[in-house]
């Protein structure tokens, strides 16, 4: 028989995967194959298959006797939304989906491709890690796939989807790519399994507590994006990838919106209380904000007291930072800091531009985050606001005290459009802590302490802790009345949209980690 004749043989040979009891298998735990993942990404009838036929070469430990086809990862390219993507998806019927040196320089040469095309890269991982059998080749792979994540950052979107496990050294190629999504059940990622840490520090865990998604995505700050089921997942990396550039070099795609940027946020002084300590909660704002409310929170578990993510705002895809005072009061910590740091970059990465709304009494103060390095972890979010040169609009809703009032995108570390609420507060601290410092001596001899406090309280806010002196100095561009706060916004970011900010040469920023 000639391979044309034979071809149809082959191709259905290499499209059953790993046989019908490994597909049972997977189906059984409610996880679907390599290939159905594909399906429900992209475009119907737009993915192209390449390497096909490529099988690994390894002769030791009886590999030579079981060769299949794919090598147990599909890799190839589609549309997602008439756009390119390349992608690959790992194959856990076949060998687990183990990567070994043949399954490894396929991702690599698909992720090639995505590099010289300027398209995304999404990788679907679901695999028991390095293949045992193929020894130091298989850990060679991984280095290729570490150094092109490296490569394609800041050039193309890089997304990973976690849908079984992904252990060891695995766990760093999606650590380096810019989103990681994971399903609430099924989907693991940890450097040791529970075995490893039972024989070294005697810890018992199974594997949802120790790397489940639910510790991911509110705990470690590991993963971005979760959903109950691999539909809805895939639904959620279609919604993101709508806001992204193909690369770098392409600005996102603006869309024509029904939802007027003059709108007036009618009701949004009833959201807001005047009272700087009461809480609310930002969402609302940022619903009433955006374009038709839409609104993809990014990191929605982690580090709640920062809220971040994509919307539109008439029709220019924007990343939102906003201060939750219904968390913490909104404070800046250490979580938040590297939050918001990474999403601002990428933001930065992608010439997405950037709506700050404000709102913290500043860094959290105690000993707990000053051990764990809440000024270098801070100094993230200073670094990244100050290097960011997309369009940088912001608006101070109430407090800002303190290093906050620097860090939120202020004018210092040039914001463009700086503009204040006139319930805006702007000072080195809250009035309560500035008159017991400033009058301590005044406060301890009064005869009414508590009547003196109050009055100096009451003083320092009418004098210091308000938005006129920081307009008075052109640190603020105006002062608008929140009801004008989306018609505002979206004037300053189509008077921004041909910014232009040179950098210096150099090799790098030594960004502080
Ligand atoms: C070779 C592997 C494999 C691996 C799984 N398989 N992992 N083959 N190398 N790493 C094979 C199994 O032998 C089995 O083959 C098939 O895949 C399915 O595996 P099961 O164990 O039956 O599945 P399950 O019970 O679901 O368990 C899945 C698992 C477990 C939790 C992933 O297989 C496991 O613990 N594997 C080892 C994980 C691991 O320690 N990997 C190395 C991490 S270190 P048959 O033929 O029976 O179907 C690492 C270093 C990378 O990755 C360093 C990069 C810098």
């Amino acid at each position: 028989m000639t391979l044309h004749e034979d071809l149809n043989h082959l191709m259905a040979q290499a499209m059953s995967g790993g046989g019908k009891e490994a597909i049972d298998r997977q189906h059984a735990r409610g996880k679907k194959t390599a290939r159905e993942r594909i399906d429900l990404l992209v475009d119907p009838g737009s993915f192209h298959e390449i390497d096909l036929f490529v099988t690994h070469r390894s002769n030791q430990f009886g590999m030579e006797k079981h060769r299949p086809f794919t090598d147990g990862v599909i890799t190839g390219w589609g549309k997602v939304d008439g756009k390119t993507v390349y992608l690959y998806s790992q194959d856990f019927t076949i060998m687990g989906g183990s990567l070994g040196e043949a399954h490894g320089l396929k991702i690599a040469k698909i992720m090639d491709l995505a590099y010289q095309n300027g398209a995304p890269l999404i990788a679907i991982n679901d695999s028991g890690g390095a293949r045992i059998q193929e020894g130091v080749d298989a850990l060679a792979a991984y280095g290729e796939i570490f150094y092109r994540n490296m490569r394609a950052s800041g050039v193309i979107p890089q997304i990973s989807i976690i849908l079984g496990p992904c252990a060891g050294g695995a766990v760093y190629s999606p650590a380096i790519t810019d989103f990681i999504f994971m399903t609430e059940e099924n989907s693991y990622m940890f450097i040791t399994g529970p075995e490893v840490i039972k024989a070294v520090t005697g810890e018992e865990v199974d594997f949802a507590t120790l790397g489940g998604a639910k510790v991911h995505t509110a705990q470690s700050g590991v993963a971005h994006f979760t959903e109950p089921d691999e539909e809805r997942l895939m639904t959620k990396v279609r919604w993101l990838l709508s806001y992204l550039p193909s690369n770098n070099l392409t600005p996102p795609d603006i869309q024509a919106t029904e939802d007027p940027p003059t709108r007036l946020l009618e009701d949004i002084s009833e959201i807001v209380p005047d009272v700087p300590h009461k809480p609310y909660d930002i969402h609302q704002v940022i619903e009433r904000l955006v374009d038709q409310g839409e609104f993809l929170e990014v990191q929605e578990a982690f580090a709640q007291n920062l809220v971040v993510g994509f919307a539109r705002i008439d029709g220019q895809p924007v990343g939102i930072v906003a201060n939750q005072p219904a968390v913490l009061a909104g404070v800046l910590d250490i979580d938040a800091s590297d939050k918001g740091a990474r999403f601002i970059r990428f933001c930065d990465a992608f010439h997405i531009p950037l709506v700050t709304l404000v709102d913290t009494p500043g860094f959290l103060p105690g000993v707990d985050q000053e051990y764990h390095g809440v000024i270098r972890h801070g100094a993230k979010l200073i670094f990244a606001y100050a290097e960011a040169t997309v369009p940088k609009v912001s608006v101070i809703l109430r407090k800002a005290y303190g290093g906050a009032y620097i860090v939120m995108s202020s004018k210092h570390l040039r914001g463009d459009i700086n503009f204040a609420w006139p319930t805006a507060e702007i000072a080195v601290m809250g009035p309560e802590g500035a008159v017991r410092i400033i009058y301590r001596k005044e406060l301890s001899s009064a005869d009414n302490t508590q009547q003196l406090e109050t009055a100096l309280i009451e003083q320092y806010r009418a004098e210091l802790a308000t938005p006129l002196v920081a307009a008075s100095r052109g640190y603020l561009d105006a002062i608008i009345q929140p009801q004008e706060t989306r018609l505002k916004i979206a004037a300053a970011l189509e008077v921004l949209k041909e910014k232009r900010a040179p950098t210096p040469a150099r090799k790098h920023t030594n960004l502080p980690l």
